[in-house]
């Protein structure tokens, strides 16, 4: 059957006048309907493990924008929580884990197959959503990459430079890789549960794949993400994968290919008219405007935007941010940032 979601379709190869909308954290702080959902959960984890309030945060920024697709909500520090690990959020400052340094710290981790135990929720507030979306609104599920979440597992917090990851990478490369493939296994039963509860795309979040240079990056970003796709394709052959190396600058060149993945998210730091020759070639992108945009507005929201539809208008392009939306932003530029997608 031909696609009638425009995500879909973006994603199977079309080019479209108007490509799909969606937003990086759509669902949060910069609106009220989050904030005070989130404040009936009690708190962020709570929320995320409430399948009737998660639904509900998910389908608000539809209402109120009709983005093309919505994502789950969730965050990839949930593998870590599935995997043993302490989690918890310090209002203001971010997430905190228990830490991972040595051998004895990782052997209290559990096997991958224990996921589903803590992740059973998640996968019901999949299976609310694909009951309740919009029939042209398409649903993407999501897990950070094992390199990202290993940056936060190791350090036990999210850090400027991944440090604690680099100095386990270069200390105690066994069990840095053991980390790696803990993580990459339980990722890939994860996934292929929320695509069995009903998700349509899915998305493997990098945010850290930048600090990784030369080889590394080959490694540890691309090898992961390649596994991970690879073994999704084996069992949903037909759900598209999208890719997010965050900041991976020219080693975006090839990623597409070298991973399987159906789509390459970009980052605001790369040059659409760049990208569109180096890595659109080879087929769709999702990106980039720079989301400080939704707290300035104006006419260089507008410019940029047109600017970003311009450059990618010849082949599969997806209009995203090219990071997450922040808490000070303004929900009215999201919607002018829409009206200038949409009007043209
Ligand atoms: O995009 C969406 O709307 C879907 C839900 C989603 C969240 N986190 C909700 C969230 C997704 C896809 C994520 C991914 C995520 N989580 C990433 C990768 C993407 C990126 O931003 O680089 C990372 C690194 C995390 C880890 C994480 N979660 C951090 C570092 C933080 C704290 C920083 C912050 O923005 O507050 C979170 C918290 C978080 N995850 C919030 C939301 C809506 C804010 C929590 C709150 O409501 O207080």
């Amino acid at each position: 059957m031909a696609e009638t979601k425009k995500l879909l379709r973006a994603l199977a190869g079309e080019t479209q006048d108007v490509p799909p909308i969606w937003m990086m954290r759509q669902a949060g702080r910069y609106l009220p309907e989050y904030r005070a959902t989130r404040a009936q959960a009690g708190d962020f984890l709570s929320l995320c493990y409430n399948p009737e309030l998660a639904a509900e945060v998910t389908l608000q920024p539809i209402r109120r924008y009709g983005f093309d697709a919505a994502i789950l909500f969730a965050d990839i520090l949930l593998i870590p929580q599935a995997l043993g690990a302490d989690l918890w959020f310090v209002t203001g400052e971010g997430p905190r884990l228990s830490t991972i340094t040595s051998q004895a710290d990782f052997d209290v981790l559990k096997p991958a197959t224990d996921i589903h135990e803590t992740l059973s929720p998640i996968y019901e507030t999949v299976k609310i959503l694909s009951r309740e979306l919009p029939s042209d609104t398409a649903l993407i599920g999501f897990a950070g990459a094992p390199w990202t979440v290993a940056t936060y597992m190791i350090a036990g917090r999210g850090t400027p430079d991944q440090g604690p990851a680099h100095a386990l990478r270069e200390g105690n490369v066994a069990l840095f890789e053991a980390l790696l493939d803990r993580i990459t296994v339980a990722t890939i039963d994860y996934l292929s549960m929320q695509i069995e509860a009903g998700a349509e795309v899915v998305k493997i979040f990098d945010s850290w794949a930048g600090s990784l240079k030369g080889d590394a990056f080959e490694k540890y970003a691309l090898e992961p993400c390649r596994v991970i796709t690879k073994a999704l394709k084996e069992r949903h052959p037909t759900v598209p994968v999208i890719g997010f190396p965050r900041e991976a600058g020219e080693k975006y060149v090839g990623f597409g290919k070298a991973t399987g993945v159906d789509c390459v998210a970009l980052d605001n730091s790369v040059d659409p008219l760049w990208a569109a020759q180096n890595v659109q070639v080879d087929g769709c992108v999702q990106g980039n405007l720079a989301s400080r945009h939704m707290v300035t507005g104006g006419q260089a929201l507008v410019d940029e935007t047109n600017a970003i539809v311009d450059a990618f208008s010849k082949g599969p392009h997806i209009f995203n941010l090219g990071h997450g939306i922040t808490p000070d932003a303004d929900p009215e530029n999201v919607q002018l940032m829409i009206d200038t997608v949409r009007s043209r």
